[in-house]
């Protein structure tokens, strides 16, 4: 608002002809820089709702943190970083484009003894305080890459992505990759399922159990404190936020003062003449 009549005022005074020209160059431009990107555009920062959770599952796959993989549809552009966040863009839309986050790296889907796909959660707001969330499927493939998204149901994806890393009988078996104290309580699960002492459904909740014990599944309570972490940041950058803002405007308003001066100055100088 500052800005505004601050930029108003001065247009007003040039084409008066009471400011020289050169004061435009004075124009405060800090406050824009923050919003414009490079092709003037508004600059729209996508914030995560949730602290990613740590790097979990096969050591080989630690490689993969810190890279991010695109893909492109005909309408958006997608971004994949794993063990991180996945974000849309809307790539059509001349003005306003929706970007949005599709979720946030949480554990890992397990099926039949095998790391399956990445569990992205927690991503922009969706329709009844619901959020985005992606399942990340990992198929062998000659290069990783993002190959396809697809939301089956109402914001939520399953996206496809393809490796090298993920070929082979080995590479995403679970068994082998747990401490022995699990996999003893795996075998006798395993054991008292066969024997009937435990149902399919008890056998499948002690399972849970386990890949919660080795850090591959989430537990509620950690999930609730990585939600609680990202709106600790979030406020803490918002406060400074507004510390800048604040002294931006206390800027600002001697930058006016300044500059009311020398209209009066100059006022008086041609009533002089
Ligand atoms: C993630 O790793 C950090 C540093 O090693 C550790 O302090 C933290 O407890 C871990 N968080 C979870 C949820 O395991
Ligand atoms: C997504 O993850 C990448 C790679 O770790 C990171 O550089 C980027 O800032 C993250 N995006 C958001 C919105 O946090
Ligand atoms: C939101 O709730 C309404 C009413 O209960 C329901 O009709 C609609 O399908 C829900 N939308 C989503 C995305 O779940």
């Amino acid at each position: 608002m500052l800005l505004w009549t601050l930029t108003w005022m001065l247009t007003v005074m040039v084409v008066a002809g009471l400011v020289p020209m050169k004061v435009l160059e004075d124009l405060p431009s800090g406050g824009y820089g923050n919003i414009l990107d490079n092709d003037g555009r508004m600059e729209e920062k996508l914030v995560l709702r949730m602290k990613p959770a740590n790097y979990s599952g096969p050591h080989h796959l630690m490689d993969w943190r810190g890279k991010c993989f695109k893909h492109r549809d005909s309408k958006y552009e997608y971004v994949f970083c794993p063990f991180h966040n996945i974000t849309q863009e809307d790539i059509l839309a001349y003005y306003d484009a929706y970007k949005g986050v599709l979720g946030v790296w949480s554990d890992w889907e397990i099926r039949n003894n095998q790391f399956q796909a990445m569990n992205m959660v927690e991503g922009s707001p969706c329709a009844n305080d619901t959020y985005r969330s992606t399942k990340v499927y990992l198929k062998c493939g000659k290069e990783s890459e993002l190959v396809s998204i697809t939301e089956p149901n109402k914001c939520r994806y399953q996206a496809v992505f393809m490796s090298p890393e993920v070929c082979g009988v080995n590479a995403m078996v679970v068994y082998p990759r747990l401490p022995t104290n699990l996999q003893v309580r795996w075998d006798q699960a395993v054991n008292d399922h066969s024997l009937g002492y435990i149902t399919q459904k008890g056998y499948d909740k002690e399972l849970r159990r386990i890949f919660t014990a080795a850090g591959l599944i989430l537990s509620p309570e950690v999930l609730f404190s990585l939600k609680q972490k990202a709106s600790v940041e979030k406020s803490k950058s918002c406060q400074s936020d507004l510390e800048a803002a604040r002294a931006r405007i206390i800027q600002l308003e001697e930058e006016l003062r300044v500059k009311q001066e020398v209209i009066r100055e100059l006022h008086d100088a041609r009533i002089d003449m």
